[in-house]
């Protein structure tokens, strides 16, 4: 883990609510494994909860790409960050990640979600296994990040709830469609999460949680996840757990 000050490579506004920034991160971009985050500063001063958590949704040779959307105060800052000026970033953060055996894997990304699944989908396709991208919202502009898998050459079926692009329903409308053989990652809003761990499709499960963080290392306990063996924390046992290990 490093705390580096990491030039801003670009920040621009892809679409809908979703901004994409690119910075120099050298060391994070050497160590970071999928389904790992950063901690964003993005105040200075006495603000106590001063970084927000971001997944590293990919990594271009000493660059790691941050897909976000504006949401409040925080990422209202962030979106007006210019290039050249710097950011001190926290990571890579996590221990909990993604199990990459088996032969076929979906992965289910509700809206920014996706970008918890991205470097996933790069690590499996580098082992050479079979992936599956499902990519929902609620609707055509909840869909920011289709360019990055065309543009990947990602295999992918895009929903939308409002029919406006993809098929019309819920990304969980998909399990029944694929048989066990197929291991599941997902990552998106809870409600999403939880209704996949429901299913009870008898598939495995890997679900990668959110969870309000103050520090992003395990030490003030602000995140932490029920568990059927009691608490444990989503920024250090997690951010990835098998759907079975939570109580969502
Ligand atoms: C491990 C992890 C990875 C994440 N990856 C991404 C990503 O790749 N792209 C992305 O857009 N968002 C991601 N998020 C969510 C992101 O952290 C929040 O959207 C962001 O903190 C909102 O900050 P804000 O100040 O704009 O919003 P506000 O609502 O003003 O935030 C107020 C407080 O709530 C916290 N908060 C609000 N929403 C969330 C949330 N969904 N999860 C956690 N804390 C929240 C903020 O950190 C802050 O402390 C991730 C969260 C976690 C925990
Ligand atoms: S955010 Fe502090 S323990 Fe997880």
């Amino acid at each position: 883990m490093k705390d580096e000050l990491c030039k801003v490579i670009d920040n621009r506004h892809v679409g809908g609510k979703l901004y994409l920034l690119e910075l120099h991160a050298p060391s994070i971009a050497r160590e970071v494994k999928a389904g790992q985050f950063v901690m964003i500063r993005v105040f200075e001063g006495l603000e106590p909860l001063g970084r927000r958590a971001f997944a590293v949704g990919d990594v271009r040779g000493e660059n790691i790409l941050i897909f976000y959307d504006l949401i409040g105060r925080g990422t209202q800052i962030l979106s007006k960050v210019k290039r050249e000026e710097s950011l001190r970033v926290l990571g890579p953060l996590g221990k909990g990640l993604f199990k990459t055996g088996g032969e076929r894997h979906l992965l289910i990304g509700g809206g920014v979600g996706l970008a918890g699944l991205s470097l996933l989908g790069k690590e499996l396709r580098a082992l050479g296994r079979q992936v599956l991208f499902v990519y929902g919202g609620r609707s055509l502009e909840h869909l920011g990040m289709e360019s990055w898998l065309r543009e990947e050459g990602f295999d992918y079926v895009l929903f939308t709830e409002d029919g406006s692009r993809g098929r019309k329903g819920l990304v969980t409308d998909v399990l029944e469609e694929f048989d066990t053989s197929w291991v599941v990652h997902a990552c998106g809003p809870k409600g999403m999460l939880r209704a996949i761990r429901n299913k009870k499709s008898g598939h495995r499960v890997f679900l990668s949680l959110e969870s309000r963080m103050a520090c992003g290392w395990g030490v003030c306990l602000g995140c932490v996840v029920r568990t059927p063996q009691g608490y444990k924390r989503v920024c250090y046992e997690g951010p990835v757990f098998e759907a079975e290990e939570v109580l969502l």
